[in-house]
C-alpha cells in the first residue's frame, strides 16, 4: 500500500511553528503584517484570500484585506502597491491572481518591493533563488519541499522529474529540489517521450493543470508522487474516468455535483510508494508557507 503524505497534518505543524515565532516576535514588540489584495469578485480567489486572512488571525499575524473593484486600472493598482511598499506595519504583500485583463499583472508584480514579496513572484526573488541566495520562495513549491522533508523522503541523489514549467510552481520547484541535491528534469508540453522520462522519476511532481494527466504507466513502482494540480470536474464521464468505484467520492459528487481531481490519475497512486492526495496534499501547504514567508519577511526586514 502506498503511503499517503498528509498535507493537512504537515501544514498544521508548520502553522504551529509559525505561531510560536509570532509569539516570540511579539515579545520583542514586532507584529508581522500581511496585506492581501483581492480584486473584483472571482469566487475561487475570494475563498483563497478569505482563508489566508483567517489563518493570519489564527497565528497572530496582522492582516489588511484590500478589495479594489474589478474595473481598477493598472495605475491605481501601482499606487496601492507603492503605498503598501512604504507601510511600516506591512511585511508581506499578496496580490491574489488572476487579475482582471485590463491590469498589467507583470508590471504590478514587478512593483512589489522584493523584501515584501511573500509570494516569491518578483524576478529579484526568482534570481536570488536560482543563485542560491536567501530569497522568499514561492509558497507552493516551498510547501512541496516541506512535505518531502517532513515525511523523511530522501531528496539528495534522487531523480526528481517535474512536469510543468510555470514561473510559480515548475521552475521554482526545480530550483528548490536542485538545492536539495536532487537530479532534476523539467518536462513540459513539448517534451518528447514524456512517459519514458516520468518513469525514471523517484520523485514525480505534477504541476500541469490537466486533470488526471499522469497515468499509471507513467509512474515507476515505488515512486513518490507530488500532485500540485487542483482541477474541478463536474461531468459524470470525467468522474467515472477517475473515481469509478470510490464510494466516498461518489457520495460527495452526488451531493455537490462536483469534485476535485489532481494532475495525477488516482489509479497511479496504487503504483506509488507515497503520494499527496487531492484534496489534502500540497494545497494546505500553500497558505502555511505564505504565513512562514510573512514572518520571515518581517524578520529579514528588521535584520533579525
Ligand atoms: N492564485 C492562485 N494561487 C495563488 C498564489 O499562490 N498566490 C497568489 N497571489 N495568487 C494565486
Amino acid at each position: 500500500m502506498a503511503r499517503i503524505l498528509d498535507g493537512v497534518a504537515i501544514a498544521k505543524a508548520i502553522r504551529e511553528e509559525v505561531a510560536e515565532e509570532v509569539r516570540e516576535l511579539s515579545g520583542r514588540g514586532v507584529r508581522p503584517g500581511l496585506a492581501a489584495v483581492l480584486v473584483g469578485n472571482v469566487p475561487a480567489s475570494e475563498i483563497y484570500v478569505r482563508s489566508k486572512v483567517q489563518t493570519c488571525g489564527e497565528l497572530g499575524i496582522f492582516s489588511d484585506l484590500i478589495t479594489p473593484q474589478a474595473d481598477v486600472t493598472t495605475e491605481s493598482m501601482l499606487e496601492l502597491v507603492d503605498l503598501l511598499n512604504r507601510r511600516e506595519d506591512i511585511d508581506g504583500i499578496l496580490i491574489q491572481l488572476p487579475l482582471p485583463a485590463q491590469v498589467d499583472t507583470k508590471r504590478l508584480l514587478d512593483a512589489v518591493a522584493p523584501e515584501k514579496d511573500v509570494d516569491g513572484f518578483h524576478p529579484v526573488n526568482a534570481g536570488r533563488l536560482q543563485a542560491g541566495r536567501p530569497a522568499l520562495a514561492p509558497c507552493t513549491p516551498a510547501g512541496v519541499i516541506q512535505i518531502l522533508k517532513r515525511s523523511q523522503i530522501p531528496i539528495a541523489g534522487q531523480h526528481a522529474v517535474i512536469v510543468g514549467r510555470s514561473d510559480i510552481v515548475g521552475k521554482p520547484a526545480a530550483m528548490l529540489l536542485l538545492h536539495e541535491n536532487a537530479t532534476v528534469t523539467i518536462c513540459h508540453s513539448k517534451t518528447r517521450e514524456l512517459p519514458e522520462i516520468t518513469r525514471q522519476a523517484d520523485i514525480l511532481v505534477a504541476a500541469i493543470g490537466r486533470a488526471g494527466f499522469i497515468t499509471p504507466e507513467m509512474v515507476k513502482p515505488g515512486a513518490t508522487l507530488i500532485d500540485v494540480g487542483i482541477n474541478r470536474i463536474t461531468e459524470r464521464a470525467d468522474f467515472d474516468r477517475f473515481f469509478k468505484g470510490d464510494l466516498k467520492r461518489e457520495e460527495s459528487f452526488a451531493k455537490r455535483g462536483t469534485t476535485i481531481v489532481g494532475d495525477i490519475h488516482p489509479a497511479a497512486f496504487k503504483t506509488a510508494g507515497a503520494y499527496t492526495p487531492v484534496p489534502g496534499g500540497v494545497g494546505p501547504l500553500t497558505i502555511a508557507m505564505l504565513m512562514a514567508n510573512t514572518v520571515r519577511a518581517a524578520k529579514m526586514r528588521r535584520g533579525l
